[in-house]
């Protein structure tokens, strides 16, 4: 059983308002349990919202980051790293994962949490756009929300009002999945997070809109459809 004691130590009011979607710091502690991050590694934190799993890497591991988000600007990730004393080890961009403005090789790892299935979500996403930023062997560790099965064909009536046609194309099913990362990545696992249950009640137990929102959805599911996907392997 997993206590998340690294996200613990972290002000639970600024989790919360923080948080973008299911608590990613519990979600990056999870994905980083038996991890090869070392000192002097520099990371991609791809779709890193307001920075909280940024914050993690530095705070924990003492890591170079480069915060790269489209919809949250990078003064305001800035002042939040500036309020968390890691200024200076993350670099906060403003930038679209379809364009990043990164030499090839780069990077030593590439985290990304609850971000990668709203641009990654084809068949050349990984290879295209990210693996060339990657040196060999480099890190990936990927999560997102998905599916327990492919629903699209026969959407259960109970959900219907809660899931639109634009999310639904992006929460997909280990099995969808699997292909589009199995031939990049050697040491390739693909499963089904335990943090689900406690990442969803940390947002649901926020007062953020979308959360509120999200609640309904979570109720209806009860564990039946929606999952949380973690992807971890080295770049061939
Ligand atoms: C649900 S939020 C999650 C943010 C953060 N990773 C977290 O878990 O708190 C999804 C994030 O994906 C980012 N995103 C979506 N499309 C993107 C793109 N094309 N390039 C970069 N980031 C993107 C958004 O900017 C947003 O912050």
């Amino acid at each position: 059983m997993n206590s998340y004691i690294r996200t613990k130590k972290y002000d639970v009011d600024f989790l919360k308002q923080n948080m973008m979607g299911p608590n990613s710091m519990i979600v990056l502690e999870e994905l980083t349990r038996d991890n090869p991050l070392k000192q002097g590694m520099r990371i991609l934190d791809l779709g890193c919202g307001k920075g909280l799993t940024s914050i993690f890497l530095a705070k924990e591991y003492n890591l170079q980051v480069f915060a790269v988000d489209l919809w949250v600007p990078a003064t305001e990730n800035l002042n939040r790293f500036k309020q968390m004393n890691v200024n200076n080890l993350i670099i906060p961009l403003h930038a679209d994962a379809l364009n990043l403005p990164f030499a090839e090789g780069y990077f030593d790892a590439v985290i990304s949490v609850d971000s990668y299935h709203y641009f990654g979500n084809n068949d050349s996403y990984f290879d295209k756009k990210l693996r060339p930023l990657l040196k060999k062997d480099a890190w990936v560790a990927i999560a997102f929300p998905g599916m327990q099965y492919e629903v699209h064909d026969s959407i259960p009536e109970e959900m219907k009002s809660f899931w639109d046609e634009e999310s639904l194309s992006k929460w997909h099913s280990i099995e969808w999945w699997k292909p589009k990362f199995e031939n990049s990545l050697c040491k390739f696992t693909i499963k089904e997070m335990e943090c689900f249950d406690k990442a969803w009640n940390d947002w649901l137990s926020t007062n953020n809109p979308y959360a509120v929102e999200d609640r309904g959805m979570i109720n209806t599911d009860n564990g039946r459809y929606m999952n949380f996907i973690s992807v971890t392997g080295n770049a061939i």
